[in-house]
């Protein structure tokens, strides 16, 4: 999508056109007659949130109402969710240019409905052979943003669209070669950014168990990738902000398969290493001041071959042994080696970490927002959740009692990959990984429900969301250094 800044003047502009109607100042620059005005008035009498299409043919104006007295966040995302509505009437009307205007609105406002246009106006659309519906200008009232306000914000959604498309790419084209490549070629682009690569050899010298023995089964070889931006406007003394992002390519399990259609959309399971690239990429970008990490273990989990098998016992980056119980509990034993290559490595002020985990948390809580969990890291998870809150992208802390330390002892080794109970699987596993971050503080964030949608849902179309991109970037803007 173009998004272009223009000054747009509504009761003269002929062409397609939004009309954000907040509040009562907005009535005088309606372009409408008197009578148009009064049903208008009528109608969010009754309800403020609406959206009402008016003929100025051969144009239409779309009137988006919506109650600005409402708390800030809530009135970002119920424009957000909008779009999504508004994007339904322009392939109705086959609109492919519009202009985005209001009276009585803030920059935010308008911001969050071009947020939510980008959003829900992605599909993943590179195998069909007949391009779909897709709107391709939003010209916005310059009075909005400055030129740069409006670029940064679009660099960020281009992240998010990157993100988007790798989670989506089924994993005969994207695996953990080919992703890294991706990756690499990226950051060679970007100032300040370097990008490490490491091949099956260099994680068998760092003696990577985790990742080496889930990668058995499989025909490509894993990688180990460190994307690390330090602006150079900072001091390199800073320790950085550390990001882990589980990327398993594909997951079927293991020799412990996945059973039935379980196995479905598990192209998936690599989001959290997309959505910590992107976040990364988007600080990079944007020249956020802030010097953070990205640790990216890579490899799909098969069955094939040698593949790691239930009771055996591996023996991890910080030497702690490791049970298998499960062969599809391997996200954990791949992050496992990344966080301890984290405390070992760099010092950091906080390991966050994202990963589609467990199919607990998505049972949990559905697809509404993220699990968390902190161990030494009570700030940066109370910041996260009011950024969260922010840009609506959630989360909802779970606890990190002692005793769920019990449930993963292991009669033979230091640890056991899963509870020895169905219970708490969200937890178990979170307990799993925190035993990794040391004293280091450490948020984990299961990231299993949002990753990717199999419905349609508030401004995104199936498939992947890119749920986390803006809520990490958020959080790094948030940073006061
Ligand atoms: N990648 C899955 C978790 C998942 C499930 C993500 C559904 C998204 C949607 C993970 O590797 C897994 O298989 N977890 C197991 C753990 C169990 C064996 C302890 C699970 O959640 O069932
Ligand atoms: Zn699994
Ligand atoms: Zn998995």
């Amino acid at each position: 999508m173009i998004y272009t800044l223009e000054k747009i003047s509504p009761k003269d502009y002929e062409g397609d056109m939004i009309f954000l109607y907040g509040d009562e100042t907005a009535e005088r620059s309606l372009p409408l007659g008197k009578r148009e005005v009064a049903l208008l008035k009528e109608r969010r009498a009754e309800d403020k949130d609406f959206i009402l299409a008016f003929d100025r043919l051969p144009y239409r104006l779309y009137v988006l109402s919506f109650d600005s007295e409402k708390p800030a966040p809530e009135v970002q995302e119920g424009l957000r969710r909008n779009a999504m509505k508004l994007l339904g009437k322009f392939e109705a009307d086959q609109v492919k240019t519009v202009a985005l205007c209001g009276a009585g609105t803030l920059p935010e406002e308008v911001a969050a409905l071009l947020e939510g246009l980008t959003l829900a106006d992605y599909s993943f659309d590179r195998y069909k052979s007949k391009e779909p519906y897709h709107l391709e200008q939003v010209m916005v009232d310059a009075v909005y943003f400055k030129a740069d306000e409006l670029e940064a914000m679009q660099r960020l959604w281009n992240r998010i669209y990157w993100c988007r498309e790798w989670v989506n790419l089924p994993v005969q084209d994207l695996n953990a070669p080919r992703f890294a490549e991706e990756l690499e070629s990226i950051a060679a682009d970007l100032e300040g950014v370097k990008c490490t690569v490491m091949d099956k050899r260099q994680i068998e010298s760092l003696r990577m168990g985790g990742l080496l023995a889930v990668n058995r089964g499989s025909v490509d070889e894993p990688r180990f990738v460190v994307i690390e931006y330090n602006p150079s406007t900072r001091n390199t003394q800073n320790n950085p902000i550390v990001f882990v992002g589980k990327g398993v390519m594909y997951d079927t399990g293991g020799l412990n398969i996945k059973p039935e259609d379980y196995m479905q959309e598990m192209k998936s399971d690599m989001a959290g290493a997309a959505t910590m690239a992107s976040v990364v990429f988007a600080a990079a970008d944007n020249r956020l001041p802030v010097h953070v990490v990205a640790l990216l273990p890579l490899t799909d989990s098969r069955p094939g071959f040698n593949a790691y098998a239930a009771d055996d016992i591996l023996t991890m980056y910080d030497g702690t042994t490791v049970e298998v119980v499960n062969t599809d509990a391997e996200g954990r034993l791949i992050l496992a080696d990344a966080i301890a290559y984290a405390v070992k490595n760099y010092h950091p002020r906080v390991i966050i970490d994202a990963a589609t985990l467990t199919g607990a948390a998505v049972r949990a809580i559905s697809t509404f927002g993220i699990a968390a969990m902190e161990q030494n890291g009570r700030k940066e998870l109370e910041m996260l959740k009011v950024v969260g809150e922010q840009v609506y992208e959630r989360l909802v802390e779970f606890p990190m009692w002692k005793e769920y330390e019990e449930l993963i002892k292991s009669e033979y080794a230091d640890l056991r990959n899963c509870g020895n109970t169905p219970q708490a699987g969200t937890i178990t596993a979170g307990k799993f990984l925190a035993h990794f971050a040391k004293e280091t503080p450490y948020v984990h964030l299961d990231i299993a429900g949002v990753a990717y949608f199999t419905k349609a849902q508030h401004c995104w179309r199936c498939g992947a969301s890119g749920y986390g991109v803006r809520l990490l970037y958020a959080y790094l803007q948030m940073q006061g250094e």
